[in-house]
């Protein structure tokens, strides 16, 4: 029984809906990475968006990796929370110019850049402070993550990126663009990626793309391959760490660096996802028709995944050890797809039971909204309660 990984004494005295961080499991997740990477020309750049919480962020720099920011915003929080400019990526479909000055003056590492609109925009700002922006360019490698359709990105399809077929264009676009220095290509196919024959497709594709550019006389000191790697929602437990030495070795198998190139990577759900729960109290059971309702104060304005993206979270009572029932798990958000969960088998339930909701450490905290006016979900630490 796992419910001993949980001070539930001490969970009773705060108030609900929480987030609850194991700082234990992030640091041997830092720490696993650390191993996978410390012998090889492999940089990992923590994607913010997965979780910006300060403490998380700042336990994430005293590793030592890098930070992949989509906002101004984000930067300044990385730089905040001690990621050292030279370390930040600044990614993104849309920049605004006043998030692209503050890439500037904060000399960032570099821009991911997805367009020629964007770079000739970087180029005219970085031109009016005298100064040359890095660049990597997002490359769409139409590639198949065989994953949620809303967190595929690397298809032809996609938003993001720039085509293979524009690739000539764009050089040729950056060769009149002095205020620009290109230090590498960046890839990002999608998210909860667990089939790892997807960045087996993408290593192709990024060496042939690699070739190219090399037969046009530009050597790429970096290759981003983005972040992507997928976690296992349905056994938290058994499986609490991503399997990073296969994906690791995987990259170094199929990628084979240039001598003295760099591979960047961009996770975040792999190195966030599985230390955070969803702390909620049962606020009534409530006895439907043909089934019953467990009606949680946590709701999808604290973790809207499951409403979303129909995203499973493995959920346990940690107040109870009767057997188990099948519920229907729903917050109090005035939404019909305030659902976590249909039919699911827990712990049979009382009024005040405290419910985790697991693996709610990615895009959790992060994509809290105030919908309903409600609060967002404090943030707890087992290392401070
Ligand atoms: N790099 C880029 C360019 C990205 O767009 C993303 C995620 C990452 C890195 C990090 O990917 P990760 O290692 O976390 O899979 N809200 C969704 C996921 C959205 C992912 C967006 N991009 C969810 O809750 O599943």
């Amino acid at each position: 029984m796992i419910k001993g990984i949980f001070p539930i004494e001490k969970f009773e005295q705060l108030d609900t809906p929480f987030y609850y961080y194991d700082m234990e499991l992030l640091r041997a997740t830092l720490q696993a990475i650390k191993t996978e990477t410390e012998n090889r020309p492999f940089h990992v750049h923590y994607a913010v968006k997965a979780n910006a919480n300060s403490r998380l962020l700042r336990e994430i720099a005293s590793y030592g990796f890098g930070a992949d920011c989509v906002s101004g915003n984000e930067i300044l929080q990385a730089l905040e929370c001690g990621f050292p400019p030279e370390k930040i990526v600044f990614a993104g479909v849309g920049k605004s110019d006043k998030e692209i000055h503050i890439g500037l003056d904060n000399d960032i590492f570099c821009f991911n850049a997805e367009s020629i609109p964007e770079l000739e925009v970087i180029n005219h700002l970085a031109g009016e402070k005298n100064k040359k922006a890095r660049i990597a360019l997002r490359v769409n490698p139409n590639v198949d993550a065989r994953t949620h359709k809303y967190i595929t990105t690397g298809l032809g399809e996609n938003k993001f990126g720039i085509n293979e077929e524009d690739l000539p264009a764009t050089l040729e676009k950056m060769s009149g663009l002095s205020n620009l220095k290109m230090v590498g290509l960046h890839f990002h196919i999608g998210s909860q990626i667990t089939d790892l024959s997807s960045f087996e497709d993408l290593c192709v594709k990024a060496r042939k793309i690699q070739q190219w550019f090399l037969e046009q006389g530009i050597a790429l000191p970096i290759l981003n391959v983005g972040g992507g790697l997928g976690i296992n929602y349905q056994h938290p437990n058994h499986f609490p760490l991503a399997d990073f030495e296969a994906y690791f070795r995987l990259f170094k198998k199929h990628l084979m660096p240039e001598p003295g190139q760099k591979i960047y990577f961009e996770l975040g759900r792999s190195i966030v996802a599985p230390c955070g729960s969803l702390i909620s109290r049962v606020l009534f059971v409530k006895e439907g028709i043909q089934k019953n309702f467990l009606i949680v104060d946590g709701g999808m304005t604290d973790l809207i995944r499951p409403a979303l993206y129909q995203a499973y979270h493995h959920i346990e009572n940690l107040s109870s050890i009767e057997q188990n029932e099948p519920y229907d798990v729903v917050g109090p958000i005035c939404e019909s797809s305030d659902v976590f969960a249909e039919q699911r088998s827990i712990n049979r339930a009382k009024r005040g039971d405290l419910i985790a909701i697991r693996s709610a450490g990615a895009y959790g905290e992060s994509m809290a909204s105030r919908y309903n006016c409600r609060d967002i979900p404090a943030a707890y630490y087992s290392d401070l309660l």
